[in-house]
């Protein structure tokens, strides 16, 4: 079966979708995008992504290339299309095509809008959930507007590419302070000897991750303590758990770091929890 992607306007087949040579986002990353778990053909979480695409698109001044509603349509589509029962669903809005030029393009310009859908494993991704994950960890060289999910993820890329070639996982960044912020593609979690959830607010400085503010609900539902408050390599080093989300891992188990052993190097029982009673806090619309 062929692949579907939707560009501008069209179904097209994906091996041949492309975008024009000066579109913003290929010239200058000016964009947007979403990430959205696709599970049993369903998105999960599609109000909550739309919401901080939406909040992106603004901070940039970029125009919704479409109404929600008619968005919406055509991501079910893409996912329908291509018959995704469990994977993602991936959404780009750029600032579109003009002649090469910094500052924007004439007003009218249309955003360019992109959607894929792929499938993933799902039994592969849990087997890694069941190892758990190593990260390392990574000076967080990025700029100050990472609440804003742009397209512009070099800094992401080097990143991720050290942690591949250390044979982990993910990177956490640590800010000058000596803290964590957050993955190169997800945020960062840990659980201290005593008990405590702890991960950094969602203010400047990390993604306000969707599966990170659904993961919050199940804490506070549980009862859970919870500190949200900067932790430091050291503490995260010294913690009982430590643990990743993200819409693609969901919640994915940390156990080593920079090569150290988190807890006794096996998959915590709380996240293992965590992961297991996702979906009963996630939204299915
Ligand atoms: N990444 N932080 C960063 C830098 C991210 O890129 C992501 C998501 C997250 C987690 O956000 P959410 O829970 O909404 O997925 C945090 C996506 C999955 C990606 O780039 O593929």
């Amino acid at each position: 079966m062929s692949r579907i992607a939707y560009v501008n306007g069209r179904y097209v087949p994906r091996a041949a979708a492309c975008v024009h040579v000066e579109d913003r986002g290929y010239q200058f990353a000016d964009g947007v995008y979403e990430v959205c778990e696709v599970r049993d053909g369903r998105l999960v979480d599609e109000r909550r992504h739309m919401d901080r695409l939406v909040r992106s698109l603004g901070e940039l001044r970029i125009p919704l290339p479409m109404p929600l509603r008619a968005l919406s349509v055509v991501l079910h589509e893409v996912v329908r299309r291509n018959r995704i029962g469990y994977g993602l669903a991936y959404l780009q809005v750029t600032r579109g095509v003009a002649r090469r030029d910094h500052a924007f393009p004439p007003a009218g310009t249309r955003p360019s809008l992109v959607v894929t859908a792929t499938g993933l494993d799902a039994a592969k991704a849990d087997a890694m959930a069941a190892e758990g994950v190593a990260v390392i960890t990574f000076p967080d060289n990025r700029w100050d507007r990472v609440d804003i999910k742009a397209i512009a993820l070099l800094p992401n890329v080097l990143a991720k590419q050290a942690a591949r070639e250390h044979g982990a996982r993910e990177a956490w960044y640590v800010d000058r302070d000596g803290h964590v912020t957050e993955g190169a593609s997800s945020n960062a979690w840990i659980v201290t000897r005593d008990g405590k959830v702890i991960t950094r607010p969602a203010e400047f400085g990390i993604l306000r991750g969707i599966t990170r503010a659904v993961v919050l609900e199940a804490i506070r539902a549980q009862g859970l303590a919870l500190e949200e408050r900067p932790f430091t390599v050291a503490e995260a080093l010294a913690a009982r758990e430590a643990f990743l989300t993200s819409a693609t891992q969901l919640v994915m188990p940390v156990v080593r770091i920079d090569g150290h052993p988190i807890g006794d190097g096996t998959p915590g029982p709380l996240a293992t929890a965590l992961r297991r009673g996702f979906h009963g806090y996630a939204a299915f619309t």
